[in-house]
């Protein structure tokens, strides 16, 4: 559920009308819904309920400071994949203690960063990096807390350019070294081994994989107390996918997934943490645009909008469906007609969706793709020169702009011209 909802026939964000807000700054933009990334927040920590355990927001899929600072109020942790992520989660106001450290590529500073700005664990990818952990701790005279990812050789079911647990993807360790990999840990002395990590996608719409991956860490972890380490916390990942056809069957709900949780890893008394991304902002945000011109092409018609691939790529990238509305409500009953939604970059990627049905719309139209929170604006890019779009935070009847649009002067002198060629 979200709150984008229609009020007298116009679309709301909670309760402010989207066209006040389009009058106000401007189409194309982000909107996100402050209820909506609560209430996704608290349904994952009532699906935990009875564990211990910390949602450590995956912030990858949107790392405005104002969400993240909405989701440290909340209590929440989160889960970083840069020094650049670090850096937001600190300025948003959590604690190194709540701020775990993923990824495959993680480098010397990024560790030191984290290490002198504090951290509740990394989630260590190799042993080359657990090496270079262990000496940059050492040389800081402390001690790094981690886990160690596992691949587990687990078919996610989802796109293959977001699935990350099968052996043949670069992340974790294979899962039949991990002894061998944990023994070389616990000999290492800047390093303090608490725990197991496995992350196996992202947009999942079935347990099973889950179950599956859970049920191999659980039994790892009993091997690994037998090898005498102290396995005390689990990292499961996120992954829980979103419904972005309405038509379609839903996924299923975070209290599902809590299920799984507690019937895979519950007994082991380990502390547990999940990393959603997805399912906290995406069905939060909106992407709002105008309608450009309508075209009549040979065979079909173009719908051009102000929004494009630079702006929302998730279509041309992964062929990912959303949601497209119009602002203003379509008459109950009204034909739809197909439409080729596409932006104005200059490349036949650039399209939204093919023979979408639509109800009538004319130029100066607003539509809003729906499930646009996640992975919209931070995969955003300046393409065709295209200034990044503002994002706008609503709260009840309030909204603020969160990101303004840069001025095209500013996108224009980030660029320096060499002293050779202004003469
Ligand atoms: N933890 C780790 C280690 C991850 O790599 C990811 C996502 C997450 C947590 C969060 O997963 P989520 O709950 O959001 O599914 N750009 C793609 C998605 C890439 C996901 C990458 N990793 C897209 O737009 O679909």
């Amino acid at each position: 559920m979200d709150h984008f909802l229609y009020q007298n026939g116009i679309l709301h964000a909670e309760d402010v009308p989207v066209p006040d807000i389009a009058a106000e700054v401007g189409t194309p933009f982000y909107v996100y819904s402050s209820a909506t990334l609560e209430r996704h927040y608290k349904l994952f920590d009532e699906a935990l309920e009875g564990l211990d355990h910390l949602i450590c927001y995956a912030m990858k899929a949107n790392s405005n400071q104002a969400v993240l600072s909405l989701m440290a109020r909340l209590g929440s942790g989160v889960d970083v994949v840069s020094g650049g992520e670090y850096r937001r989660a600190i300025a948003a106001g959590f604690p190194g203690d709540r701020i775990v450290f993923s990824g495959v590529g993680k480098t010397r500073a990024e560790m030191m960063l984290a290490l002198q700005g504090g951290i509740r664990q990394f989630n260590v990818e190799s042993e080359p990096e657990m090496r270079a952990l262990s000496g940059v701790a050492q040389s800081l005279g402390t001690r790094a807390p981690i886990t160690i990812r596992v691949n587990p050789d687990v078919d996610a079911k989802t796109h293959e350019k977001i699935a990350t647990g099968k052996a043949e993807n670069k992340f974790g360790i294979p899962i039949s070294r991990a002894r061998d990999v944990y023994g070389e840990a616990a000999m290492l002395p800047g390093l303090d081994v608490v725990g197991i990590d496995v992350h196996i996608g992202s947009q999942l719409t079935d347990l099973e994989p889950f179950e599956q991956a859970y049920t191999k860490v659980a039994d790892l972890a009993r091997i690994l107390r037998e090898d005498g380490h102290d396995i005390r916390r689990l990292d499961l990942g996120g992954g829980l996918g979103i419904p972005y056809e309405r038509s379609n069957d839903a996924p299923p709900l975070p209290v599902e997934y809590g299920e799984v949780i507690k019937r895979t890893v519950g007994d082991l008394g380990c502390e547990v943490e999940i990393e959603p991304g997805r399912l906290i902002a995406g069905n939060a945000g909106l992407l709002v645009s105008d309608v450009i011109y309508v075209k009549s092409g040979e065979d079909r018609d173009f719908l051009i909008l102000d929004a494009a691939m630079n702006d929302l790529i998730r279509p041309a990238m992964y062929g990912a469906y959303h949601d497209i509305v119009p602002i203003v409500e379509a008459p109950a009953g009204v034909a739809l007609t197909p439409f080729d939604v596409v932006g104005p970059v200059c490349e036949t990627g650039d399209t939204f969706t093919k023979g979408r049905s639509l109800p009538p719309l004319e130029a100066g139209d607003l539509v809003a793709f729906r499930s646009a929170g996640a992975y919209g604006a931070v995969m955003a890019s300046e393409y065709n020169s295209r200034p990044l779009i503002p994002e706008v935070l609503v709260h009840g009847h309030q909204f603020a702009v969160i990101r303004r649009r840069p001025t095209f002067d500013e996108m224009i002198n980030r660029d320096t011209i060499p002293e050779w060629l202004e003469s």
